[in-house]
């Protein structure tokens, strides 16, 4: 079982969905933990469910100054902060060429900016603590392309790669810096997808993913995998995106 006790993480989109599971199995293996999102109400809730190991702190992913306070109020409360586990992130489910200026800008502020602000703005805490780890949630859709799912896919892979370019520049400081990619997992996200995909390939969403992943990935099956790279057990591990996806893009049919 991946040992966190020691580890201090600041956890984005952490109000809900896979951003909580993190938080929960973070703190159920040792680690403190800011668990920081735009819903500072959810947050608030998520944190105080948790118990003292868990804070919370109102961060929109989107602006530098709030990551600034996020990373101050993380080392202020568990004395520094080694982890740093970009989740937070929105979909946009439309055929590429129906979707706005403004859709596609506010996904790729939010999905790419976001990603590059929390490395950036962490950059010096982490240093600082001596063992840090980043983890950056692109998704399978980093990987592959979908359709309905165009600006979503660009940002995923947009994370990918700002994970290894990322991964190679800090080799110096021993910051590893690794990406998750999982395909349909059960969040709130994946129910506000549904009705639109079902509506455009013509099949019940439970069979689609019946077919091509087996069923839907839980969250704590996620968090799993990001624990272990937040760990010391991948001490050589950096700079790699890592699929879970019940066997989806290993399928031809
Ligand atoms: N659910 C899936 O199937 C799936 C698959 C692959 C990747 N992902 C990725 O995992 C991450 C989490 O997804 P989820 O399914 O838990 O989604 P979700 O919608 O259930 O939760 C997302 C959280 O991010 C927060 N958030 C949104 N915009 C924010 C902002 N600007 N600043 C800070 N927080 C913000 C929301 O308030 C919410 O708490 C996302 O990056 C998503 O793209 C999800």
């Amino acid at each position: 079982m991946t040992d966190l006790h020691g580890r201090r993480a600041l956890v984005t989109g952490a109000a809900q969905g896979l951003g909580r599971a993190i938080a929960t199995l973070f703190i159920a293996r040792g680690a403190q933990v800011m668990l920081a999102d735009i819903d500072e109400a959810g947050a608030a809730q998520a944190a105080d469910s948790l118990g003292p190991n868990a804070r919370s702190v109102h961060c929109n992913v989107t602006s530098g100054a709030d990551f600034t306070r996020a990373v101050d109020a993380t080392v202020a409360a568990f004395g520094g902060m080694d982890t740093l586990v970009n989740n937070a992130g929105i979909e946009v489910v439309k055929p590429l060429f129906e979707q706005s200026e403004e859709e596609f800008e506010r996904l790729m502020a939010i999905n790419v900016k976001g990603v590059f602000l929390g490395m950036k703005h962490s950059l010096q805490a982490l240093v600082a603590s001596g063992r840090g780890a980043i983890v950056n949630m692109s998704s399978l859709a980093g990987v592959g392309g979908a359709p309905l799912f165009g600006s979503y896919c660009a940002s995923k892979a947009a994370v990918i790669q700002l994970t290894r370019v990322a991964a190679v520049e800090l080799r110096p400081t021993g910051i590893r810096v690794n990406a998750v990619c999982p395909g349909f997992v059960g969040t709130k996200m994946v129910e506000r997808l549904v009705p639109t995909v079902e509506a455009a390939v013509g099949v019940p969403f439970d069979a689609l993913v019946a077919m091509k992943q087996g069923r839907l990935g839980t969250v704590e099956e996620v968090a799993e995998m990001v624990a272990f790279l937040a760990s010391d057990d991948a001490s050589w591990t950096t700079g790699a995106h890592y699929v879970l996806d019940g066997g989806l893009a290993a399928g031809l049919l």
